[in-house]
Parts: structure tokens; sequence; C-alpha cells
């Protein structure tokens, strides 16, 4: 029997609403920022499936490694009947998840969960047809609202993979960790991948490739404010920035003006101005140490079991059980 299923738990209107007050505060603050969540309409999300494939962006393919090699680890420790995964996407990596669950036995549904409803449709009926036994249950909801995006199932474990969690910044970090160990029962799991603190020389370029792919990414989200609030932002007037801050350990991405302008955002009713060289803030991507991911673990709720990495240490796989 096969079952693919996809249940809407945010409204268009909400959504909307919500992005609204994003886009205001962001344009609005000193400095200026912008949410990295709204890179992604459909040319971000081809934009970023570009970045995975670059030489010098390790994360995808780093962890894809890490999971090839401890999948089955992974299926034995957690007895996964249900995997629910956070930010899903395309569902690429998952699929050495599924099939180490499906061998071991123990799996029988598979819940993705995305913001995006087209790229969730398409994942959802792709793997309804590949593994005709599993039970595919997916959720459109936005992954921080974590009572909507983790059903009541049984034995379930939560993956949230790519380094995501790096892109909230701390103050949410840490109630988005607890929202998702409230959401499971003790003895249930949260497999999360993070990167890990490295190099500068080796981290800055993956955020910053000699290709222009990332500088396209982060510009995006000027075309993205320009379709959805009639803005008349000129993507070509902005630098793509990468720097790592030492002190946070994060990569920031910001978007410098390259000379003094003003933006219609027509929709809004909002003008902004940027002065020469002035710069928005559009993403932090956090790194991390073991002892670091370990303590905010811990803080939330979760026990560490096991925390995976490829032999340069560049990132890590980390499994946690519900206290
Ligand atoms: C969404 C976490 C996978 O922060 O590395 C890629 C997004 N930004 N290049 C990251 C991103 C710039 C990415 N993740």
């Amino acid at each position: 029997m096969s079952a693919a299923a996809l249940e809407i738990h945010i409204s268009p209107d909400v959504l909307d609403a919500a992005m609204i007050a994003d886009v205001r505060t962001g344009l609005s603050a000193s400095p200026k920022s912008m949410p990295p969540k709204y890179f992604y309409d459909a040319h971000g999300s081809d934009l970023f499936e570009q970045i995975t494939r670059l030489p010098e962006y390790y994360p995808t393919r780093t962890e894809k490694a890490i999971l090839a090699a401890n999948a089955d680890e992974i299926a034995a420790a957690t007895s996964m009947a249900t995997l629910i995964e956070l930010g899903s996407g395309s569902s690429e990596k998952t699929r050495l998840l599924l099939e180490a669950g499906l061998r071991a036995g123990t799996l029988h549904t598979y819940v993705p969960q995305d913001v995006s409803v087209t790229a969730l449709q398409q994942a959802v009926d792709e793997l309804g047809v590949e593994y005709p036994g599993l039970e595919v249950a997916g959720i459109v909801s936005d992954f921080t609202d974590t009572t909507a995006s983790i059903p009541q199932r049984p034995q379930r474990t939560v993956a949230f993979l790519g380094g995501t969690l790096g892109n909230l910044i701390p103050a949410q970090r840490a109630p988005f960790l607890a929202g998702i160990a409230a959401a499971l029962r003790p003895g249930e799991h949260l497999l999360i991948g993070v990167g890990l603190v490295i190099d500068p020389a080796v981290l800055v370029p993956a955020y910053d490739d000699a290709a222009g792919v990332t500088a396209a990414f982060n510009r995006n989200v000027l075309s993205v404010l320009n379709h959805r609030f009639g803005a008349d932002f000129d993507p070509s007037g902005f630098d793509h920035v990468a720097v790592w801050d030492a002190e946070n350990e994060w990569i920031e991405m910001r978007l410098r003006a390259r000379h003094a302008m003003t933006v219609a955002v027509n929709d809004l009713d909002l003008t902004v101005s940027f002065e020469a060289a002035e710069e928005m803030l559009t993403e932090i991507s956090a790194k991390f140490r073991r002892s670091g991911i370990t303590e905010e673990l811990t803080a939330a709720g979760f026990d560490v079991q096991r925390i995976w990495s490829d032999a340069d240490d560049r990132f890590a796989v980390v499994l946690a059980e519900r206290r």
C-alpha cells in the first residue's frame, strides 16, 4: 500500500502578515537586516541547489557522506518508526535515512516538513512512488512553529539537517530546540546537522565562491522584495559581502550599497535610504563546537548520544535523545 498526502498548517494570510512585519522591521532597523528565510523563492531555491554543488561549498557533500557512513547505526540507535524532517526541501539526503530505517524494519512513516508547498508536493509525490511501503505525510508550516511541524506519531526521530540551526540567532535557537523537546516524548530522538568551527580560509570561500553563485543568491533577496512588495531595488547596486565574525563564531552575509540610494517599497508605502557603503545583514550562519552544541541540546532537554563528523572535522551530525 502506498499513501502520500500533504497537510497545510499555515495560511497564506498569516505568512504574508509575518513577512510584511519582518520586512518593515528589518528595513527600518539600524543596521538594516532581512531574515534569511526570504532567500528561498523558486529562483533562490534553485540558486541554493547550485551552491550545494560548488567546489567551495563543502557542507552538503560532507553531511551526506557522514549520513551515508552512519545511517544504519542511526536507525539502530533510534528504532525510528516515524522520521520527521524539518525544512526537508527536496528530501535529497533523507533517502539515506529512509533506506536505513526500512532496512532495519522499524520505519513506516516519513513526515517531510517545509514552508514551500511546491517543493514539498514534488518530494511527497516522488517518495510515494519510490518507496511504496512507506506512508508519506507532508506538512506545510514554518519549522520554528514546532507544534504544527511535529505531529503525534509513534517512535519519532526529528531530523534537522544542513546546518540550518546556524541560520537562527542564539536567542531564537534556545526556544526552538526547547520546542522540539516539548513536542517529543522521552526516548524519542533529534538528529541535527551542524557546521563546525574551522579555518576561515576554508569557511569564507564557501560563502563567497569564485563563480559568484552565492553573491547572486544573496542579491536575490532584493528581487524577492521587488516581486512581493513592488519595491524598486537595483540588485546590481549592491556588493555581496561574507565575513567571519570570530567572536560570535558565525559567517555574516551582507549586501553593501555601492552608492547612496533611495528605494521605494511601494506596496508597503515605505521609502528606504542607503548611504554609500551601507550594509544590510541578510544571514548569519553560525558554526559550532562539540561543547557548545552539547550544552545547547542539554539545556533544551536532550541527552547527546553520539556526534559523528568527517575526517577533516568540518561538519557534525549529532544524535540526541529526549530526556
Ligand atoms: C541553509 C544552512 C544550508 O547557512 O550554509 C548557503 C544557506 N547561505 N550559502 C548555510 C547558505 C549561503 C545554508 N543553509
